[in-house]
């Protein structure tokens, strides 16, 4: 989703910003943009916005361009209003020039705004509803008003979700950023030279690890050395920064050729991370301590409801599961999309789980308002502390997995689905449906995933070889069953996101009811089948597949010979707990689709038309 990095100090801003925007390129984009306010106090634009335009374009359109000053904007665009071409990129100018600006979010009565000002004899250049703002900031710019009373000005104008940084010719040595809502944040940081604000922490981890967080109507000035925060009123606000825990080292790709392969190799870290603190391994028991909800109203919950996007859903669909046998309450888990918009009876009773890497998915922010407006007690689990999310829920449980830069999501996965397991025990416990001897057992386990995943990471030459063949196929299905079924949802998205081939996940029950029609040697099927009181189900499901002519792949646990005659493939994942299985065969999903996407030869780690922080809905 767009990205934003803004600069004010005293270095030539221009390779700042390309630097600045390569840290937030990984939230995906289709075009990229500076504005530079040069020399002689002109604002000078450069965008690249054609089809398969990259940060690496417009570096090269720069290399050897006379552009520079010491103040400017940038931004990596994800089109949402109009196409993807150069007229739509941003930054956008004022109608005269003299103000520019970078947006991120959905100005919702743009084209009553569009109207009014196409009516009083604006030409607009681009189809975005990003460029009513420039307009907007720029006719009160002529009309007198500091660059920062002009953005509070068009801030009273718009409706929807909106991050916007801007820069004006009156004001050379000032950039301005605006948030209202939850269309991704802002956040802002600054040393003796410059000060920097961007969409993402991590772009401003070379100037400083002390950050301000811009929460909704707030808007911020920033200058050479100096920040100003302020209301929509105007009124000054002050606030201390907090030091982040990001590091930019860790979010280097290290002697990795992907960040999503250096990810999926960092998850027995991923997990330990997530345990940290909370799994005494020697003593046997579990402590959650940033789930600080009564003893009382733990006992009260009657009902469980998780809630999350993408893999974050399928995290919290095994969240559900877990928390459901564990604790015996009852937990379904629902897309924040749907969640959002129908109604659901929530109240105090309902613990409600959000699950969501970032802390900024516009459709979960907006499913946990709906919760917290139900007066339902509500836990987040999430990476990124200091996000929208945080503020929202009552309890915080950062996954700890560090950052995850590669789009398509994989430690953060298993690093939630322990963080939910640890919940599910905290939660069953309290409630005194397990005692100490089941909590210890548990326990005993969990401290041999780490070591379980990296046995499982080392299957990464029998997944190529599998990779190979199913890159020869238009068409996959992805079969799983009870705990197996979020993983064979997920091993389905994967594929389709990475690879581009079409991939269905399937609970394998339900195949009978219509995707049998399908069978046939055009669809590979994949089946999640470790050993557990489901497998004998599974391998009925491979035999059907088998007798329509079907080939089948199956992650299976090792020795298990019955399964080597029923499939055409098998990858043997490590005997474990069935508690723990679904991380077992989680990770050859991911490594599959991985290996597919490279069979292909795509870049895993920028899927087309997908975004890192989706904060539009
Ligand atoms: C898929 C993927 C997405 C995200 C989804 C939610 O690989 O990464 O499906 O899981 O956009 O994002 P978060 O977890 O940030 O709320």
């Amino acid at each position: 989703m767009c990205g934003i990095f803004a600069y004010a100090g005293t270095e030539n801003v221009v390779p700042l910003l390309i630097e600045g925007l390569r840290s937030v390129e990984y939230r995906g984009y289709d075009s990229a943009g500076i504005s530079v306010i040069d020399e002689v106090g002109e604002i000078q634009t450069v965008k690249r916005g054609d089809h398969g335009a990259s940060l690496g374009n417009l570096a090269s359109a720069l290399d050897g361009d006379s552009i520079s000053g010491v103040v400017g904007i940038g931004h990596t665009r994800w089109a949402t209003h109009g196409g993807v071409n150069h007229q739509n990129s941003h930054p956008h100018a004022s109608s005269n020039g003299s103000v520019s600006i970078a947006h991120n979010g959905i100005i919702e009565n743009f084209l009553e705004l569009k109207d009014e000002l196409m009516d009083s004899g604006i030409v607009f250049q681009s189809e975005t509803d990003s460029e009513v703002l420039a307009h907007l900031i720029g006719n009160a710019v002529t009309s007198g008003r500091s660059l920062r009373e002009a953005v509070i000005g068009a801030a009273s104008r718009i409706k929807g979700n909106t991050a916007v940084v801007a820069v004006s010719a009156s004001e050379p040595d000032v950039a301005v950023g605006l948030r209202v809502g939850t269309a991704g944040g802002i956040v802002v940081g600054k040393n003796a030279d410059a000060a920097v604000m961007a969409s993402d922490v991590i772009a401003l981890l070379p100037y400083t690890s002390e950050v301000i967080y811009l929460e909704s109507g707030e808007i911020v000035e920033i200058e050479r050395g100096v920040i100003r925060l302020f209301d929509l009123e105007g009124s000054s606000i002050s606030r201390k920064p907090i030091v982040t825990s990001q590091n930019f080292e860790a979010a280097q790709k290290g002697n990795h050729p992907h960040f999503m392969s250096k990810e999926i190799a960092e998850q027995p870290d991923a997990i330990q991370g997530a345990m940290r603190g909370r799994a005494a391994f020697t003593k046997g028991t579990l402590s959650l301590p940033e789930f600080s909800l009564a003893q009382g109203q733990i006992k009260a919950i009657d009902r469980v409801v998780l809630t999350g996007m993408g893999t974050s859903l399928h995290a919290g669909m095994f969240g559900a599961l877990v928390i459901e046998s564990l604790a015996r309450i009852p937990a379904t888990a629902e897309n924040s999309s749907e969640l959002r918009y129908r109604n659901p009876l929530i109240g105090p009773n309902t613990l409600v789980i959000a699950v969501t890497q970032s802390g900024e998915t516009a459709d979960t922010l907006a499913a946990m308002e709906h919760a917290r407006n139900a007066g339902a007690p509500q836990a987040v689990v999430l990476e990124l502390e200091g996000s929208q999310a945080t503020r929202v829920a009552d309890f915080t449980l950062p996954i700890r997995a560090g950052q995850e830069i590669g789009v398509a999501s994989t430690k953060t996965m298993t690093a939630s689905m322990t963080t939910l397991l640890q919940l599910a025990v905290v939660l069953a416990e309290t409630r005194g449906v397990i005692g100490g001897e089941q909590v210890r057992n548990i326990v005993g386990s969990m401290a041999e995933l780490p070591s379980l995943i990296a046995t499982t990471l080392s299957l990464n030459g029998q997944i190529s070889e599998l990779a190979d063949r199913l890159s020869k196929f238009e068409d996959l299905l992805y079969l799983g069953r009870g705990a197996q079924l979020p993983i064979a949802l997920e091993g389905a998205l994967k594929m389709k996101e990475l690879a581009y081939i079409h991939a269905e996940g399937y609970p394998a029950g339900e195949m009978k009811h219509g995707v049998n029609a399908l069978l046939g040697p055009d669809i590979a099927t994949v089946v999640a089948t470790p050993r557990n009181d489901l497998y004998e189900k599974m391998l009925s499901n491979i035999s059907e597949v088998k007798a329509r002519g079907g080939e089948v792949a199956a992650i299976a646990t090792e020795g298990d010979d019955t399964v080597e005659r029923l499939a055409d493939h098998v990858i043997r994942v490590p005997d474990c707990p069935e508690l723990l299985q679904p991380f077992i065969t989680l990770v050859p999903m991911q490594l599959l689709a991985y290996r597919t996407a490279l069979a292909l030869g795509r870049d895993p780690d920028k899927p087309r038309n997908l975004a890192k922080t989706v904060t539009v809905e």
